[in-house]
């Protein structure tokens, strides 16, 4: 038996239209799941699910914003009607707002903690019930190493950021627990620095940030592309059946020196 093997499983993706939830989308479909992804830009994740059926599995784009209930409920209607079932939730949207809270706004506060938290429970609000219903499950929610490591230099605060991904953590949990015996697993990742659109023009271009990252990391660099795919496709697959509740910090080591 294949532990890792996702054929025939159905994988939803957040965030799949850039970044990190774009590459998770590649590595579900090279596992051999169908994949439904979600995010606001339509037209990358049809072109992303052209792609995906080019390796032989189905793919659906679906237009969705993740703070918003009702487009949630319609996107998860949309995969269900497609696929009949949801096996796999894999919680990977998100924003990074600048700025600490002196100067955040209350709005921008609430975009961070609506999509970064309350989208994932909104999309378990509505996977959950019908994976209780097949008693199968696997949901992996995205945090950050910025959960429980901030950043000193000012024009690198990010509070909003630092709150909303230690949310994720105790959700995480909460859940885990909650539904362990449904035969759900629950588990979080915190990505230390990988290129993205959300890190290109900020993090990478700050000078300082990237020498203090890659002097400290005892890889001594950031994540590569796909680098997060290993754990991501652990946590989605029969290899972690008895895994639940866990963190996995993917980082080189930056956040145990
Ligand atoms: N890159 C890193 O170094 C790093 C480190 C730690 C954690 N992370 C986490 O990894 C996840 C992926 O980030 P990334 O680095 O791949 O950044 P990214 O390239 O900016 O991707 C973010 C994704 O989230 C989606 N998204 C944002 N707001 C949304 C909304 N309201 N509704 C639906 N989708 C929304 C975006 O799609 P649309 O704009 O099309 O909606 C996009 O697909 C995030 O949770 C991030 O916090 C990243």
């Amino acid at each position: 038996m294949d532990l890792f093997d996702l054929k025939g499983r159905v994988a939803v993706v957040t965030g799949a239209s850039s970044g990190l939830g774009a590459d998770a989308a590649r590595a579900y479909a090279a596992y051999g799941a169908d994949v439904a992804l979600l995010a606001r830009r339509k037209e990358r994740l049809d072109a992303l699910a052209g792609e995906l059926r080019g390796q032989g599995v189905d793919a659906l784009p679906v237009a969705c914003d993740v703070s918003d209930e009702e487009s949630i409920k319609a996107a998860v209607k949309e995969v269900l009607d497609h696929f009949g079932r949801i096996d796999i939730l894999l919680n990977n949207a998100g924003v990074a707002v600048p700025g600490g809270v002196e100067t955040l706004t209350p709005e921008e506060w609430d975009r961070s903690m609506n999509v970064n938290v309350k989208g994932i429970y909104l999309m378990c609000k509505y996977v959950v019930p019908q994976m209780r219903e097949r008693k199968y499950g696997k949901i992996v929610n995205i945090a950050s190493i910025n959960a429980t490591l901030a950043d000193k230099v000012p024009e690198l605060w990010r509070h909003s950021y630092n709150a909303s991904k230690a949310a994720v953590r105790g959700l995480t949990i909460g859940m885990a627990a909650s539904y362990a015996a449904d035969n759900i697993t629950v588990n979080s990742i915190g990505p230390g620095l990988f290129e993205s659109e959300m890190t290109e023009n900020t993090l990478f271009k700050h000078e300082g940030f990237m020498n203090m990252y890659n002097g400290i990391d005892p890889a001594s660099r950031p994540g590569r592309r796909g680098e997060l795919n290993g754990t991501i496709i652990y946590f989605s697959s029969e290899a972690s059946s008895y895994v639940t509740g866990q963190h996995v910090i993917v980082d080189g080591g930056f956040s145990i020196v």
